[in-house]
């Protein structure tokens, strides 16, 4: 008995044809990504639980109700990534990277977390992220910020807002703190459980739900840019200054405090806020989540290194771009019927020669009737189609037609000498 299975929920199958958007979104990455010298690093999947607990923080939601946890045959609590910044932190002072003055890293992978799923949410997802170690100035968040926003407008993401907010150093929490608890506390009371339950682990956090009965509260929440300490202050000004020198607009958005632990100073996201209508994001609209951590290299046992990073969501990313209709094509430029016998062989040997010289060259080996044959081309949207059969391969030309031209046309049909046909093609 055979049985069928199907993909774990909130994982997906990543195919033909989606798989070229994905493609041409790692492309643009990896080149943009080196012109702005950072280097590609891969960590593993699994790594110790303890380093997320210790940096990501023990009452976000991501750690105490999301990971992929589990004890490995060597008796190790060990959790599926669900972010790349701690375990890129954790190689970087590892392998004495921490050394270095200044260090610029990207990655591109699969992260996990066990959310409830929507459109834009899964459970396996794809980040892209670049993280910058070594320097507290200014122009270092604004580097990495500029690096997410030119790599938004490469791929041809429009629509997305940059939003900003700065939440000050560590020094400076407690005494927000504080006042944030003192404006709330009256109103527990009204609060859900989870409201409740968010007030009492990570009251910060309140700003960011998104129940309704909330919203008035959290609208006359003490501002977090009214407690930033005088450096932080001053730090801040200076990346909005940047950014207005480098023509990148932002929003300041008080709310802003993300989802995890380790961030202090700048934090930022871009949104995709399309003008009225359609939104194929749903309420998933953050493409992209980043700002600074200056202590957590420190806190994860290494040198006292100032950081700034940002992750991309890929997954949101190709739904953005499919849902404009961007994805890029792939065609083969020839495809070459066969004919049965000893000519499919020599039909097998030029279409071998073709690729070998970089050429989408493609035929159906299933040979076949040649009405099949032009149908799977057309199928495959090939640019040319063209017959290797006893005459062509007496005379060593092949008549080609061209698929998008219509009946009648002039340039229709050409003939080619096989000699020259490599270049003939790489000149389409
Ligand atoms: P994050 O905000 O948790 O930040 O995730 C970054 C981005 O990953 C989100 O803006 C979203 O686009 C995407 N994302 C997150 N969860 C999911 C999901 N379940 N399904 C689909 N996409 C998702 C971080 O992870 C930080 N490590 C970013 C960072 C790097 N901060 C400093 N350096």
């Amino acid at each position: 008995m055979s049985q069928k299975f199907a993909a774990v929920k909130g994982m997906n199958d990543l195919l033909p044809p989606q798989i070229e958007t994905w493609q041409f979104l790692e492309r643009t990455a990896r080149e943009l990504f080196g012109t702005w010298g950072y280097s590609e690093v891969r960590t593993p999947i699994l790594e110790d639980t303890g380093l997320f607990v210790r940096s990501v923080g023990e009452v976000t939601d991501i750690v105490s109700k999301e990971m992929y946890t589990f004890t490995d045959k060597g008796d190790r609590s060990v959790t599926m990534r669900p972010e790349n910044t701690a375990p890129a932190v954790r190689a970087y002072i590892e392998h004495g990277f921490a050394q270095q003055p200044v260090t610029r890293w990207y990655y591109l992978g699969p992260m996990f977390r066990y959310e409830r799923m929507k459109t834009g949410r899964y459970r396996q997802f794809y980040q892209l992220g670049a993280e910058a170690y070594g320097s507290q100035d200014a122009s270092q968040d604004v580097e990495n910020i500029a690096l997410a926003w030119h790599f938004l407008k490469a791929v041809g993401v429009q629509h997305v807002t940059l939003h900003l907010n700065s939440l000050g150093d560590a020094a400076d929490r407690p005494k927000y703190l504080e006042a944030l608890k003192a404006h709330f506390a009256p109103h527990l009371a009204t609060f859900s459980d989870a409201a409740k339950d968010t007030f009492e682990r990570n009251t910060m956090r309140l700003l960011d739900t998104k129940e309704e009965a909330l919203k008035p509260l959290i609208e006359s929440a003490p501002r977090v840019g009214d407690f930033l300490g005088e450096a932080a202050a001053k730090h801040f000004d200076e990346v909005k200054a940047l950014l207005t020198t480098l023509g990148i607009p932002f929003v300041i958005d008080p709310k802003l405090v993300r989802g995890l632990d380790y961030y202090t100073r700048t934090t930022f996201e871009f949104i995709y806020e399309p003008p009225g209508g359609d939104n194929a994001l749903g309420t998933a609209g953050t493409v992209c989540g980043g700002g600074r951590y200056d202590n957590l290299v420190k806190e994860l046992g290494g040198p006292e290194k100032p950081a700034v990073g940002f992750a991309m969501g890929l997954d949101r990313l190709v739904l953005l771009l499919e849902s404009l209709g961007k994805r890029p094509e792939r065609r083969p430029l020839l495809f070459l019927a066969t004919m049965d016998g000893e000519l499919k062989a020599h039909a097998v040997k030029l279409v071998t020669e073709l690729r070998t010289q970089g050429l989408f060259v493609d035929f159906d080996p299933r040979g076949g009737k040649i009405k099949r044959q032009v149908e799977r081309a057309s199928t495959l949207k090939a640019r040319y189609f063209g017959v290797y059969g006893e005459q062509e391969h007496q005379s060593r030309t092949l008549k080609l037609k061209a698929m998008d031209l219509p009946d009648g046309d002039p340039n229709k049909e050409v003939q080619v000498g096989l000699d020259t046909l490599a270049d003939w093609l790489r000149a389409r």
